[in-house]
């Protein structure tokens, strides 16, 4: 069996990036998303001789995506030795007037795919003794955020588990990060509704290529948190200071956007 880095939503945005590092990196790497021609444009021209690159069309909402994705690596001899779990996304509006279905969809990519593919893959890396994972959440993931309120509950879930399994792995040498970006140039925000919202044109959009680096170093030095960025930095600061009231005034200002 051959190791293999594991990329959820990498037909764009962080995930390309993610592709990119793991497959310079001479890994053995699995791009997985819904839209296949993005993936196989991507897989083409990062890895022309196809040696590298597995591109697997998978819509994580679906409740048994981990086992196909499980059996996909099984049939090819491959292991998960890296997870990304970078597959998201968020919608912008209150939560009665958003569609519920649409809603229950952030759950079941963010969360739910995220951790089923964690505790697929997590027993088998502390075994080996060897294996890595990095969680995308946000910025988003350290305050209520009314106005896509299922999205934020989404991140500090992410940020919440990390931690935790991070502890509880810590001496097997498995690691878990998690990756809070701040607002990024990428389709993210305009396919959440979200390129007007005053919070996300307030904070400087770093280079997405940057953050996708600085979150994988952070993974393969072990850090349990990468927060890119000194203006997220200090934002996420401030949610810690600051009472959990005046930040939910403060967040839900700011997320009045247009
Ligand atoms: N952009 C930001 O401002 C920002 C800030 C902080 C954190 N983040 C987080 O960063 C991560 C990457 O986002 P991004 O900015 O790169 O956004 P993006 O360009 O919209 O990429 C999202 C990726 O997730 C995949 N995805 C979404 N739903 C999926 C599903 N049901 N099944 C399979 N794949 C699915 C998409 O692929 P398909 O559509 O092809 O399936 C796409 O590859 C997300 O977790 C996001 O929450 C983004």
């Amino acid at each position: 069996m051959q190791p293999a880095v594991v990329v959820t939503g990498a037909s764009s945005g962080l995930g390309v990036e993610f592709a990119r590092l793991a497959v310079a990196e001479g890994a053995k790497t699995v791009l997985i998303a819904r839209n296949i021609g993005d993936l196989q444009r991507l897989a083409a021209e990062i890895d022309p001789s196809g040696q590298f690159t597995v591109v697997l069309r998978i819509d994580l909402a679906a409740p048994d995506a981990s086992e196909t994705i499980a059996h996909e690596l099984k049939v090819r001899d491959l292991y998960c030795h890296t997870l990304i779990n970078n597959a998201g996304f968020g919608l912008f509006g209150d939560a009665v007037e958003l569609d519920r279905g649409h809603q229950l969809g952030i759950i079941a990519v963010n969360i739910r795919a995220a951790t089923d593919l964690m505790l697929r893959f997590l027993p088998d890396m502390v075994e080996r003794q060897a294996g890595r994972i990095l969680n995308v959440a946000s910025v988003a993931g350290f305050a209520p955020g009314p106005r896509m309120a299922v999205y934020f509950a989404s991140k500090a879930y992410l940020v919440s588990l990390s931690q935790a399994l991070m502890r509880e792995v810590r001496s097997s040498g498995v690691t878990v990060t998690c990756l809070c970006p701040g607002p990024l140039r990428t389709p993210f925000l305009t396919r959440a509704d979200a390129q007007q919202v005053r919070l996300f044109k307030l904070l400087r959009k770093l280079p997405v290529d940057e953050v996708a680096h600085e979150g994988w170093e952070a993974m393969k030095a072990g850090r349990t948190l990468c927060i890119p960025g000194i203006g997220t930095k200090a934002a996420i600061a401030v949610t810690r200071f600051v009472p959990r009231g005046l930040l939910l005034a403060m967040v839900t200002r700011l997320q009045r956007g247009r």
